[in-house]
């Protein structure tokens, strides 16, 4: 049924995705690389719960990511959100559990989130992220870690220098101008946000924000600016071959209100596509969510599903390598050919003791012709086929890509099956 005319209930929501086993196998082939990345970093696994108090994201997030809450009440009249970010609710989780740590902590996790946004390309209602943060730690040494983590992210889905940058800023650039141009500092926090559009919006509307501070600011804007950090951020990541793949960008200041210090974004060379990834230091948000309990130094970044994934589609190196791992791991080991339905009770047997050794088995559930479970066999990407008819107990070996055959007896397959699916 075309999807304008199914019922609403039958339509899924604007913005919201459904996962086919094609989507499921490319979403995983993401999480998988982002996890092994995040690893090799020395980065442990976390999960925080999807709905908390709206007043968690109300505090500290910033007004445009309040306006873009799916929060409700709850049936015990509590106002909840589900989470459009994982950053407040990661400083909440360190506020109680610090001292059960050594620092810094170095913590990633991979989950769902919610934003009331405009639905366009590249950003949905729903999307992924991965999260990466380091708590605890002050030095620039963590910058630039963090910023080579997002390189090494990217380049595991073969995405080179030539498809994509790390523009690198530091909020304190501004601040520094700011104190320098005797700017009140209530006014700070509207200006950098009026930076941070300035990309996006016409000039007229960026001037008007910014009001005496327009023309200075674009001045700064266009020839770049500079900073020691920046340059000492920057050299980091040359030592470490990386230098190519990032810019210095005082146009970058983030949407999020949290930021204290370096801040990045990560976008394609093209610039076709929205951000892919973002974030930076927030030294404040676990002493101003804890009411100034604790406080320690913190950083992060978070990378989104949707605009990766088009990226990956778009660049054909990406995209094939993506196509073969995926096809590598969609296949099954054996497939097992019943024959004779007399033979299906031993057949299920084996099936059951090589499952338990790890192999990956399927098999007809019901009687079919034998032409279509070899088809089957053959569509599953299966390596070998076995099958068990007149020559119990003996089963028929059939490797499918060479066509080759061989009989051997059911117990040496279960004993040599290492031997046999070569
Ligand atoms: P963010 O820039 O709001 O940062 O989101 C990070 C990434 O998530 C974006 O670059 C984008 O790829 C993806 N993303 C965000 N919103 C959407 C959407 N509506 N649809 C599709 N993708 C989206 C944060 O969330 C910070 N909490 C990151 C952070 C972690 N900072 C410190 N630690």
């Amino acid at each position: 049924m075309p999807e304008q005319r199914k019922p609403v209930f039958m339509q899924s929501l604007p913005g919201f995705r459904d996962f086919l086993p094609d989507d499921c196998a490319r979403r995983n082939y993401i999480f998988t690389r982002w996890r092994e990345v995040a690893r090799r970093y020395g980065f442990v696994e976390w999960e925080g719960p999807p709905l908390e108090g709206t007043e968690l994201y109300k505090k500290k997030s910033g007004a445009e990511i309040v306006e873009q809450l799916f929060n409700f009440t709850d049936k015990g009249a509590r106002e909840v959100a589900l989470r459009p970010e994982l950053t407040p609710t990661l400083a909440r989780v360190v506020a109680a559990h610090e001292r059960e740590f050594k620092k810094p902590l170095k913590w990633f996790s991979i989950g769902q989130f919610f934003r009331y946004e405009k639905q366009q390309r590249g950003r949905l209602r729903e999307h992924f992220q991965l999260n990466c943060d380091i708590i605890g730690e002050n030095d620039l040494a963590a910058d630039i870690e963090l910023v080579a983590l997002s390189i090494d992210l990217l380049r595991a889905f073969g995405l080179t220098e030539k498809d994509f940058v790390v523009r690198i800023s530091d909020r304190e650039f501004w601040t520094d101008f700011f104190r320098e141009k005797s700017v009140s500092a209530e006014r700070w926090d509207d200006l950098l946000q009026a930076i941070d559009k300035s990309a996006r919006e016409p000039r007229e509307k960026t001037a008007e924000k910014l009001g005496d501070l327009a023309d200075p600011v674009f001045a700064t804007l266009k020839s770049g600016g500079k900073s020691a950090k920046l340059e000492q951020l920057v050299e980091g990541l040359r030592a470490r071959g990386l230098a190519d793949f990032v810019a210095v960008d005082v146009g970058i200041v983030r949407g999020l209100a949290y930021y204290t210090g370096i801040v990045f974004e990560v976008f394609d060379r093209t610039g076709k596509f929205r951000a892919i990834a973002g974030g930076g230091r927030y030294d404040n948000l676990i002493s101003q969510l804890s009411d100034g309990s604790l406080s320690l130094a913190a950083l992060g970044f978070a990378m989104g599903d949707v605009v990766l994934g088009e990226l990956i589609n778009e660049i054909s190196r990406a995209r094939e390598a993506m196509q073969k791992a995926i096809a590598n791991d969609s296949k099954i080991d054996i497939y097992v050919v019943i024959a004779k339905e007399e033979r299906r009770a031993d057949a299920l047997a084996q099936i059951q003791q090589l499952r338990d050794r790890g192999y990956r088995i399927d098999y007809a559930l019901t009687s079919t012709k034998v032409a279509r479970q070899f088809q089957a066999a053959e569509d599953l990407g299966a390596r070998v086929a076995v099958l068990y008819g007149d020559e119990w107990p003996q089963v028929k070996v059939k490797y499918m890509t060479s066509g080759e055959q061989k009989l051997i007896s059911s117990e040496d397959l279960l004993s040599g099956v290492e031997s046999v699916v070569r």
